[in-house]
């Protein structure tokens, strides 16, 4: 799938202020600094358009881009950000997972891992928790620039063999550079299959 369009639409702090729920969702999550806003950018080949910075804790808000005018992306700011205080991490908390158990038009979760290191605590709960809420989601490995194809395919295997202890199955899997504009496509066309049905 090629995008042709993509317009940022608004930043909320409120839930009952997100736009209306009339097209598919897809939202981006995962720890700070870990390539979200990044890899909204390649996914969408458009610079700027997701604020991204070296400084963990750069997206701070839930932010609507929309795609040919059809289907929502969305950034969300990251968890486990160290720097800040308890009690902004247990805002954030109540305002990611509120918005996450109640958008309807949400298809998809997209939780993004750094490729570079074994499998994580916090991601690993992350996981667990959407699992648990009966949430839809899939793993998208950022990074893979950083390090051999070898070294990733090890974390990620990693990462499944932690998963299997709670889950069934475990979820399809990316692995990604926005860097690189590498395994891109794959997502785009999962996106498009998910928009089909
Ligand atoms: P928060 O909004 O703070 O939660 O961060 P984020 O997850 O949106 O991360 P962001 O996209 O801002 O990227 C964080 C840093 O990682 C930036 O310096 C990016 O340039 C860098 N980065 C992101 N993706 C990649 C990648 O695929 N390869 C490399 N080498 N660097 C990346
Ligand atoms: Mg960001």
């Amino acid at each position: 799938m090629l995008i042709k369009s993509a317009e940022f639409v608004c930043s909320n702090t409120q839930v009952d202020k997100l736009p209306a729920p009339t097209l598919p969702e897809y939202a981006f999550i995962g720890r700070s600094n870990v390539g979200k806003s990044s890899l909204i950018n390649a996914l969408t080949n458009k610079k700027g358009l997701a604020k991204t910075s070296q400084r963990p804790g750069k997206t701070q808000l839930i932010n609507h881009f929309v795609i040919d005018e059809n289907w929502y992306l969305v950034d969300l700011p990251g968890y486990g950000y160290a720097q800040t205080s308890k009690k902004n991490r247990a805002d954030w908390e109540k305002f990611i997972r509120r918005y996450l158990l109640n958008r309807e038009n949400l298809q998809c979760i997209f939780v993004l891992i750094d490729s570079r290191l074994e499998p994580q605590k916090i991601d690993l709960d992350f996981c667990c928790w959407l699992g648990q809420n009966g949430l839809p989601f899939m793993l998208v490995f950022t990074k893979a620039d950083k390090q051999s194809i070898v070294k990733s395919d090890q974390n990620m295997a990693k990462f499944k063999r932690a998963l299997l202890k709670w889950f069934e199955e475990v979820p399809a899997r990316f692995l990604t550079s926005s860097e690189d504009k590498m395994g891109l496509e794959p997502i785009l066309e999962k996106i498009d299959e998910i928009n089909q049905t």
